[in-house]
């Protein structure tokens, strides 16, 4: 008789964006007739930019033309890519990244939940808390947190960094040393960020203890302030303890049309092991390679036009950033976020519980956000609202949150 992976069976509920999706759906099929405005989830709205699409149609133009069709990708990912990504994120920024240390791939959110298979079960991670729901949910699938606490709302082997408004939403070094980091900055769910100088420690503290930090870098593009670093490769020290995530889907909305990298550096290495090279095998062997077209059109993104409309949309839903934060102030609410990031985390109102919050949002301004407490029990009493919507709803919705 076949087992199942019993650790599936110890994940309370389902994924985050499920949950809220099905009370969404459900609150629609009783009221027909309500508009409701959806800054939940951080999807974006607008359309791909005209490099992307010019560049698209031309990809799938080679595709129908026998001298230009491509089959399957190279696992790793095309150099014309990798190249792109190498000199614009990187080397522009006076990082030591070559190109053959860029992993392409179909997203941040499945390189981020798929990076713990080169890590032991038996390694510990920390989390900040709140946190992007994926970093457990993928380690428990792994076997690798203990048993869940529904009081507590926590892991016994999970190392909690609380991030709220008390520190200044700075996590603390643990107590206890962990094996694995995973850092996220701007940070997914709170808007905040943290300076260069702040993250060199981090650096510092996993060169020291023999860490790896896993470090989600999906909402760089946001960055507004000097201080901050874009690429954790900026600090000295990070080839030897770090892996860096990075994602389209925020800074050049391909959400729909999925497109990732990982970075790992060849000095990264446990022994005489390199995560590099184990990177290299899990690609080679579960993944063959993003399409072709969506690499033209991630290639396309890094031209000098795509660079600029990119920019361009990073402001759009950064002005809605602005639109959210400003009116929630106004309307007395406190307010963290929006500056460095899509994200604007608010403290409910009247101590009430993130999920009381959600279903009075959503019942009274028929608005949709994200309950703090879904990204960890730290993030109670707080509510997330994204900035991707589009400039006429996030003023709309901000208009009803008024209202109330
Ligand atoms: C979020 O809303 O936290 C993100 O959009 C989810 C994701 O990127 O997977």
């Amino acid at each position: 008789m076949f087992k199942i992976n019993t650790n599936y069976q110890k994940l309370p509920g389902s994924y985050l964006f499920s949950n809220i999706a099905k009370k969404v759906a459900a609150f629609q099929e009783a009221n027909p007739d309500k508009e409701i405005i959806r800054l939940g989830i951080g999807d974006v709205t607008q359309p791909l930019t005209k490099s992307v699409i010019a560049t698209l149609h031309s990809a799938v133009d080679e595709m129908a033309d026998g001298a230009t069709f491509r089959g399957y990708a190279p696992d790793l990912g095309y150099d014309f890519l990798r190249n792109a990504i190498c000199e614009n994120d990187y080397k522009k920024r006076g990082c030591d990244i070559a190109a053959d240390e860029i992993f392409v791939s179909d997203g941040a959110k499945s390189d981020s939940g798929n990076i713990q298979e080169i890590f032991s079960v038996d390694n510990k991670i920390a989390v900040c808390d709140p946190v992007y729901p994926v970093y457990v949910d993928s380690n428990v699938m792994g076997g690798r947190c203990g048993s869940y606490d529904p009081s507590s709302e926590k892991w016994s082997d999970i190392i909690y960094m609380p991030t709220t408004a008390e520190n200044g939403f700075v996590p603390e070094f643990p107590k206890e040393t962990p094996d694995i980091i995973y850092l996220c900055f701007p940070n997914n769910p709170t808007g905040t960020t943290i300076t260069k100088s702040q993250l060199q420690q981090w650096v510092d503290y996993a060169n020291k203890n023999g860490c790896v930090i896993i470090y989600d870098a999906a909402y760089e593009a946001y960055i507004s302030e000097e201080d901050v670093a874009h690429s954790i490769y900026e600090c000295e020290g990070a080839r030897t303890c770090a892996i860096e995530i990075r994602s389209f889907s925020k800074n050049a909305g391909f959400t729909g049309v999925r497109l990732g990298f990982t970075v790992v550096p060849k000095d990264l290495k446990c022994g005489d092991v390199t995560l590099h090279s184990m990177w290299a095998r899990r690609h080679g062997t579960k993944f063959n390679g993003a399409p072709y077209i969506i690499q033209r059109a991630g290639e396309a993104v890094y031209s000098e036009a795509g660079q600029k409309e990119i920019k361009e949309l990073v402001g759009y839903y950064m002005n809605n950033a602005k639109t959210i934060r400003s009116g929630l102030e106004e309307a007395g609410y406190e307010v963290y976020g929006g500056v460095n990031a899509p994200y604007i985390w608010l403290k409910t109102p009247n101590n009430m519980t993130s999920w009381e919050f959600f279903d009075y949002l959503l019942e009274n301004a028929n608005v949709v956000g994200t309950p703090g407490s879904g990204f960890g029990p730290s993030g109670e009493h707080y509510f997330r609202l994204t900035a991707f919507g589009t400039l006429e709803n996030s003023k709309k919705a901000l208009e009803r949150i008024k209202k109330l």
